[in-house]
């Protein structure tokens, strides 16, 4: 195992896809939303759309401005890899 983050391939994070169990990655890396889905202010519905998914350009699209990486760097799950 080691200090290094752990692996998310493309196909694991789409089995994360419900509001129990949401998973989405942004900019490689890939955070665990569910925790955060009753705090988003654009709503629950509009988060959900990413789940399971890579949401880097719905995010960027709606505010490139919000620092993602501090805000949800407890939900963080590890690093997006290809598979
Ligand atoms: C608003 C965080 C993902 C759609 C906001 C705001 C924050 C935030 C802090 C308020 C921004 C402001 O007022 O300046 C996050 C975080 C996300 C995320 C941490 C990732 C985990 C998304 C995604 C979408 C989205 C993927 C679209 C599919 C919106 C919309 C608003 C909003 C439409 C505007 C709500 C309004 O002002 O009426 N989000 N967001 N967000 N977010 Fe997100």
């Amino acid at each position: 195992t080691g200090a290094g983050f752990m692996r998310v391939t493309m196909s694991e994070l789409k089995e994360h896809n419900t509001v129990d169990d949401a998973w989405s990655a942004f900019n490689g890396m890939v955070y665990n939303i569910t925790a955060y889905l009753p705090f988003h202010p654009g709503g629950e519905d509009e988060l959900m759309r990413v789940a399971g998914r890579d949401g880097t350009k719905l995010f960027m699209l709606t505010h490139s401005w919000v620092n993602l990486d501090y805000m949800l760097k407890e939900c963080m799950v590890g690093v997006l890899v290809r598979g």
